[in-house]
């Protein structure tokens, strides 16, 4: 009894608080730029409705295709989470990552594994959005608002395939008509009338938005005329390096991007946008990775990319654990990080050092990736020829991290240990590297996190 009145009495007394701070807001915005004060506006609508009795319906709901012959690896049907914002123009489609597999062997390791990655019987029936799904204003300052679908990734081909189910084939790989059909079915409540279609993912989704993204554009074109379309690319700009050890491929963690793509292809009849095909005949392997496919597109896509993304560390075989490997696993990692940025200097918007991402925390120069996102669509509205604008000050739609090496960016999250799951600090994790960070400093008579913040400050 007790404790439901105090649950009670404490959220209420935060919903008074939020609504003081909102309404002594908007005198300072007044002067500062009126981006804050819609922002802050925003957010004095959306407190008032949660404070309110009736109580907003934020989680979004799953909806199976109802053509049930576009199905996940295991022939169940595939289907996309739906949470309605009927006064907005807006839409947010949002492509789920996690890996993929490239033969009856690892798909097979697979499904004995992550079964839900390969098909929906498990799905529950509502999922709460995070990140850039997120309702909150707080969380999701510019796309709380939009209309949010999220389709969940039950193929396993990077968004890519097309092949049906059959009695001789074990698995299905229909990523990009699964697509298809999602885009199809929300033509009929309401995605025809948009203003804009972002078409977002992470991962395995950030690459299936590179290989996506036109052939959704081409698809509104005939149906929906009207729809700008635009792609949001999180961690799926992938190198077609050589990794630091060579593998059999025996398994998908340790197979480089190349030769697994290059296997997944033909398993998966993989369907890439016309021009990059076209560009790379025989060799369509080439079109999933982000620096060649993106000079092809027609649609404009926003890159995130993390300069040292551990998922693609992993690939390449550099490990973190325990065992310092020392200078050749830091060598290799500068490369790459040096490579990274060359592949990414004049055509991307976020870069950072960050290897894994949490959406509002992580600032590069100051610019959270919302924020900086938000820029890029301004700066897009303004490149129409009448309406053409100098960009606006403070809000950049293009950053790259300065700072030199993994996490020298405060603003990261942790790092952890692959094998102890122990938190890795920076002097640890140069350590990992080879590179001794205290006896550097006990050598210069200074303390270590002196040097270290000595040193990510690029002095
Ligand atoms: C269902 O999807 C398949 C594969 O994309 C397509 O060939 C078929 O025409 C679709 N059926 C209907 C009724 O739309």
């Amino acid at each position: 009894m007790w404790s439901r009145v105090l649950v009670k009495s404490s959220s209420a007394r935060s919903c008074l608080l939020l609504l003081f701070i909102h309404v002594s807001a908007p005198v300072e915005a007044l002067r500062a730029n009126t981006d804050n004060f819609l922002a802050q506006v925003k957010n004095l609508a959306q407190s008032l409705y949660t404070c309110s009795s009736q109580r907003v319906d934020q989680d979004m709901k799953l909806r199976f295709l109802k053509n049930v012959s576009v199905t996940c690896n295991d022939g169940s049907p595939a289907g996309y989470y739906l949470r309605e914002s009927k006064g907005s123009k807006r839409w947010l489609l949002f492509l789920e990552g996690g890996w993929y597999c490239f033969s009856k062997q690892t798909c097979d390791s697979r499904f004995r594994r992550t079964r839900t990655l390969m098909g929906s019987s498990k799905w529950p029936q509502t999922r709460r959005g995070t990140g850039i799904l997120s309702p909150q204003p707080e969380e999701n300052p510019y796309w709380w608002n939009a209309n949010m679908v999220l389709i969940p990734y039950c193929s396993s081909d990077v968004w890519s395939g097309t092949r049906p189910k059959t009695e001789n084939r074990d698995y299905a790989f229909m990523g990009s008509l699964i697509i298809k059909e999602v885009v199809n079915e929300l033509l009929m409540k309401g995605l025809d009338k948009a203003r804009v279609l972002l078409v977002a993912g992470r991962s395995a989704g950030g690459i299936g938005v590179l290989v996506n993204v036109d052939h959704i554009a081409q698809q509104l074109e005939t149906q929906a005329g009207g729809v700008k379309v635009r792609g949001l690319s999180d961690s799926g700009w992938v190198l077609d390096r050589t990794p630091y050890k060579p593998s059999d491929c025996q398994d998908v963690l340790s197979c480089s991007p190349v030769d697994a793509v290059k296997r997944g292809l033909r398993y998966w009849g993989t369907i890439m946008p016309e021009i990059c095909r076209q560009a790379h005949v025989g060799e369509e392997w080439n079109c999933f990775f982000g620096y060649k496919i993106y000079p092809t597109l027609k649609s404009p896509v926003f890159v995130a990319q993390w300069l040292f993304d551990l998922a693609q560390l992993m690939l390449f075989n550099i490990h973190l654990t325990g065992q310092p490997d020392g200078e050749g696993q830091w060598n290799y990692l500068q490369s790459l990080g040096h490579e990274m940025r060359s592949t990414l200097h004049h055509k991307l918007n976020v870069v950072s050092f960050c290897p894994c991402s949490s959406w509002m925390d992580i600032q590069v120069k100051g610019t959270s990736l919302p924020k900086a996102l938000h820029c890029w669509e301004r700066s897009l509205n303004h490149n129409h020829p009448i309406n053409k604008s100098p960009p606006k000050r403070g809000c950049p739609s293009r950053v790259i991290d300065s700072c030199s090496w993994p996490h020298c960016n405060p603003t990261c999250p942790k790092i952890y240990d692959e094998q102890t799951g122990q938190e890795m600090g920076m002097i640890q994790f140069m350590k990992h590297m080879g590179f001794d960070v205290t006896k550097m400093a006990q050598q210069q008579g200074m303390d270590p996190r002196t040097l270290l913040s000595m040193l990510s400050n690029g002095s």
